[in-house]
């Protein structure tokens, strides 16, 4: 099934020039970008994006790391991207990371491991809808 999912450099690949890299893989892959920005994200926004870990041990730490500095917002779109592009990122914990993964070429501890992407169907159209407007995602014909 064609499905949209949401995916996020954070600040410190962004820092480390990686966007390049990460938009390489998903487009070789064959996915479809349909939407993509450079932004800060405020902490009002990063508390509503991670409001499933608020009261955790890291929360803080969380929303201070992913305000840091700007992050590579983006909107995938493919057959089955929601679960093929959490493939292609590899485990949470960069060390746990298959090597040929993004986190685990790229990461090494779990609190910077370089990408975000949502992990099912609701969380996808819930952060799609946090951080893009409706008509920012385009629709167009790839036909390879
Ligand atoms: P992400 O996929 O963005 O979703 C939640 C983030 O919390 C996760 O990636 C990690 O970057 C971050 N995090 C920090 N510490 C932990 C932890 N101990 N367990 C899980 N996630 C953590």
């Amino acid at each position: 099934m064609v499905e949209q999912t949401f995916l996020m450099v954070k600040p410190d690949a962004v820092q480390r020039n990686l966007i390049g890299e990460i938009v390489t893989r998903f487009e070789r892959k064959g996915f479809k970008l349909v939407a993509a920005k450079l932004m800060t994200i405020s902490e009002p926004l990063a508390k509503q994006h991670y409001q499933e870990h608020d009261g955790k041990p890291f929360f803080d730490s969380l929303v201070s790391f992913i305000t840091s500095g700007p992050v590579f917002a983006m909107v995938w779109e493919g057959e089955q991207v929601i679960s093929v592009s959490r493939k292609m990122m590899g485990k949470t914990n960069p060390q746990d990371a298959e090597i040929g993964s993004i986190r685990g070429d790229f990461g090494i501890v779990t609190h910077r491991n370089i990408i975000h992407g949502s992990d099912s169907p609701e969380s996808a159209e819930r952060e799609i809808s946090l951080f893009f407007e409706k008509d920012e995602i385009l629709t167009y014909e790839k036909n390879i």
